[in-house]
């Protein structure tokens, strides 16, 4: 297991334990996290689990392939940090994981 710390727009930070293997999408949806629509299911085809990386863990997380940075094209106020959490994977490395979701997807 490894702790993710979801922020939203106001503030609000929900920690919730992932499994390791997982990806942070599908530990978003499990924990019922509001923000994260994950439209696709996962298929890095719709942008709507758009999610800001925590400045001290974008080094951890690495960068998006080039899939997922042509897909971010279609998300909303996409910065230096925003990744599509159905592309991350829950490693244990990730313990303590924050990320932020936008104030709105797509
Ligand atoms: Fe659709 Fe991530 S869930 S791109």
């Amino acid at each position: 297991m490894a702790k993710i710390n979801f922020i939203d727009q106001s503030g609000e930070t929900r920690t919730v334990d992932a499994e390791i293997g997982a990806t942070v999408m599908e530990t978003a949806i499990k924990h019922d996290i509001p923000g994260i629509e994950a439209e696709c299911g996962g298929a890095c085809s719709c942008a709507t689990c758009h999610v800001y990386v925590g400045d001290a863990w974008t080094d951890i997380v690495g960068g998006p392939q080039p899939m997922e940075e042509d897909m971010l094209d279609f998300a909303y106020e996409v910065r230096p940090s925003s990744r599509l959490s159905c592309q991350i994977k829950v490693t244990p490395a990730l313990d303590g994981l924050v990320v932020t979701t936008p104030e709105r997807q797509g």
